[in-house]
């Protein structure tokens, strides 16, 4: 027999709780993004905090530097330094933390030295890019996202730290809560998209997943947010490129999400490889010291991204090795990443008087704290037996179809193709990404196995046996010939329908390191689709890609288009049974999807101009006679080809108009609520309205609710999410959907860079996405 993962009786328990309160309609839970109040760390009690300082008192400069000091020891995950060996290192007690090692076996192998051969036996930490799921892959994060559901990623959360922590690892580099506007970007895909609001529900949601309920239990490992901040921001697009972002925009969009991280118990986080306003995000006083450490409070661990530290060469601001240790230290950098320069240097700067050997304390104090907090003093070594050899528990492989068939965006469904009909008979399977179970563990595969995943042919073989599915591949991704082209339309020309499975090639295209120009299919696969749809037989396209894809003649003449990102381990069943219809799709997008490359930075939450369009039909370009001087491209519709918070089902929801109660509301009350930093800050107002499935079937929707703040002393964006729900409704069923909104909501950071509430003019909408609904209006006075 073969032997299964051992999974913990409370996490599965915990998991079915999760999925059948998950079938009720989700109640809104509010997301602090005030910046404002002080962390508290849970990490720091008495007994702790002795036994770390009768470390440190017994501890070399030597010693100590060396608790600040990472290295990849496993398969590398950015430019290899080409050291190896670190026995030696970790025997003098010179190494705080290793990663990218995942093989317990490997992992007890090092701690054995460093806990019975360095003098003072301190454990190692390990950590990992758990960015998706350890063994059990759940779809990519982006995808993750668009299920608009925090439990479905609380719950991979837990499961990923538990396979994880099985295998030794403690600490994960995750959630990553850059905000992203620029589908450019190759690491759009490791996000949960544009909007800071969501970014910040989601991101506390992976920490409480990832932390647990204990970090101590032995099943909870450290979250890292990352990577902060404002890395998704590159100019152009372009992976590591220099970002400009104004303190207005950082605290308004960028930081948000790192603050709910932290708040949510984050006790790590990674700064970034961006300049930032010229200044390199990991040796950066102002967001690391003044915004992190002394307005927020953090208390935990700062680690730079890989080799961040000594590419403050290549930014500029270092011009050796030594003047870039003490950058990145003195501004606010705790644990060097792979680039060898705090072990190096940082024992030098401290005797030549350039750091102090308090600061150099205080860092390895949070070292400290980390490493007991997860419990490695009392259980360094990890259980072999537990670690990850036999077969995926049934409960996680359930999760994984189910955070699949959420995610997936259903972008058009003319005539109703989808569900497909129960008269076709013969299925037309092709396309590269149609069979390839690699591909659908996306980037940042971690240590899923090709072999757990089910494709989609399999999958649809499963279901309608093999005589029923004409497969034809149609050619790679990136080339095919006219041949493989001929034998995928014939293949169509025989079958009753057609499931053509294009995209992007996960681990050269998405990603990091992964920027793209072009933003079309690669290869010849527009040409396959092109001449598979001329056969006039229904279409139905199903899209593998990291990021929105330009694709303005598919969207014009497919009937049927379905974003399936990379949907993990679970992707054959999850895409079956959506196109039979046992699953209806409820994903909804995260990230505004362009037209074309150059609408790109596109976002739903931009500010107006002086000049908008007004009226006028954006949807299109514009024709003779509509108005010159206004802000608009003159070769392109400026509406996105599908926006913010979009994604279709296979029933019809009816929205009645918003409604709101509650009292008068005054800026000065607002502003006073605010300051108090109340923990749970009460609502001060509630919007509701009804919403109605009027198609015939039962299907769940993302209830969103939007403002607009007019009068204020900064312009303020068009609309921002305030607040959603997912519902599920039977056929013919109405339900009251309420917001209630605190005077967090409403807040703004204003001219002054100062977080208040102003007297305003207030749009509010509930509405299924964020381009349409109806709204009701509201004013807060002085
Ligand atoms: C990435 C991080 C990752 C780190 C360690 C870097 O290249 O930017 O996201 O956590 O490598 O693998």
């Amino acid at each position: 027999m073969k032997r299964q993962i051992r999974c913990r009786l409370p996490l599965v328990i915990a998991i079915l709780l999760f999925f059948s309160a998950s079938l009720l309609a989700q109640q809104h839970r509010s997301v602090n993004l005030l910046q404002g109040r002080p962390l508290s760390s849970n990490l720091s009690d008495p007994d702790t905090e002795s036994k770390i300082e009768n470390l440190l008192k017994q501890m070399t400069l030597e010693e100590k530097v060396g608790q600040l000091v990472q290295y990849s020891v496993g398969t590398p995950t950015g430019p290899g330094t080409g050291r190896t060996g670190y026995e030696e290192m970790i025997e003098k007690g010179h190494v705080g933390s290793l990663f990218n090692l995942s093989d317990a076996k490997a992992a007890n192998h090092y701690q054995h030295i460093a806990v019975e051969k360095s003098r003072l036996h301190i454990p190692l930490l390990y950590g990992l890019d758990v960015i998706h799921g350890y063994r059990t892959e759940f779809p990519v994060p982006l995808a993750m996202a668009s299920t608009w559901d925090p439990e479905v990623v609380e719950v991979a959360a837990r499961i990923a730290a538990s396979e994880a922590a099985a295998n030794g690892v403690r600490w994960v580099f995750s959630p990553m809560v850059d905000i992203a506007r620029d589908a450019r970007w190759g690491r759009i895909i490791e996000g949960e998209g544009e909007d800071p609001y969501l970014v910040s529900v989601l991101a506390k949601a992976y920490v409480r997943g990832y932390q647990g309920q204990s970090l101590r239990a032995g099943d909870g490992v450290l979250a890292c947010p990352k990577h902060y901040v404002g890395y998704g921001a590159a100019e152009a697009g372009r992976d590591y490129n220099t970002t400009e972002i104004s303190e207005h925009t950082l605290r308004e969009v960028y930081f948000p999400p790192f603050y709910a991280a932290l708040d949510a118990g984050a006790e790590t986080i990674m700064s970034a490889f961006n300049s930032l306003n010229s200044v390199p995000a990991s040796a950066n006083p102002f967001t690391l010291k003044d915004v992190l450490r002394r307005e927020w409070g953090f208390n935990g661990l700062v680690v730079s991204d890989w080799t961040s530290v000594g590419e403050l060469i290549g930014h500029g601001v270092a011009t050796n090795g030594k003047m870039a240790a003490y950058r990145a230290f003195s501004g606010g950098v705790d644990m060097d990443m792979e680039s060898n320069l705090y072990h190096e240097h940082l024992v030098g700067l401290v005797k030549s008087g350039k750091v102090p050997e308090t600061e150099i304390d205080d860092a390895v104090r949070r070292v400290l704290r980390v490493k007991f907090a997860v419990g490695l003093f009392e259980r360094p070594y990890t259980d072999e037996k537990l670690a990850d050899h036999g077969e995926l528990p049934k409960e996680n492989v359930e999760a994984a179809r189910t955070a699949a068939e959420r995610s997936f965006v259903l972008l058009k469904n003319d005539g109703a193709v989808l569900p497909l009909n129960s008269k076709f008979k013969t299925f037309a399977l092709v396309g590269p990404l149609a069979d390839d179970a690699g591909e659908m563990l996306g980037s940042w595969g971690g240590h899923s196995q090709a072999k757990d995943a089910v494709t989609l042919r399999s999958a649809l073989v499963a279901r309608v046996g093999a005589d029923h599915v004409k497969y034809a591949k149609g050619g790679e991704i990136g080339k095919a010939t006219d041949e493989q082209i001929g034998k995928a339309v014939a293949a169509a020309k025989s079958a009753d329908v057609v499931i053509v499975a294009l995209g992007e090639n996960a681990p050269e295209m998405t990603g990091e390191a992964a920027s793209r120009a072009h933003l079309d299919l690669p290869g010849r696969q527009e040409a396959l689709l092109e001449q598979v749809a001329a056969t006039g037989k229904p279409t139905v396209l199903l899209l593998f890609s990291g990021r929105p894809l330009t694709l303005p003649w598919a969207f014009e003449h497919v009937p049927a288009v379905l974003e399936a990102w990379y949907p993990g381990i679970q992707a054959g069943p999850a895409l079956v049974r959506t196109l039979f219809g046992e699953a209806v799709p409820s994903g909804r997008l995260v990230v505004t999807w362009p037209r074309a490359v150059g609408q790109i930075p596109i976002y739903y939450n931009a500010l107006s101009t002086g000049r908008p369009a007004g009226n006028a039909d954006l949807s299109k370009p514009p024709s003779k006679g509509t108005p010159k001087f206004v802000s608009r491209y003159v070769d392109e519709a400026n509406t996105p080809q599908f926006p913010f918070g979009f994604g279709m089902s296979y029933t019809q929801f009816h929205y009645s108009k918003p409604e709101l109660r509650g009292e008068a509301v005054s800026a000065k009350t607002l502003s006073e609520m605010l300051r108090s930093r109340q923990e749970d800050a009460k609502p001060v107002l509630s919007v509701s309205a009804d919403v109605t499935n009027s198609g015939k079937v039962a299907g769940e929707e993302v209830v969103q609710a939007y403002i607009r703040l007019r009068g204020t002393s900064v312009a303020e964006p068009l609309r921002k999410l305030r607040g959603f729900q997912r519902v599920r409704l039977a056929p013919g069923e109405t339900k009251r959907v309420a917001f209630p909104l605190t005077a967090e909501a409403f807040a703004i950071w204003d001219q002054n860079n100062e977080h208040n509430v102003e007297p305003c003019e207030v749009t509010v909408w509930i509405s299924p996405d964020s381009a349409r609904g109806e709204a009701v209006q509201l004013e807060i006075t002085e």
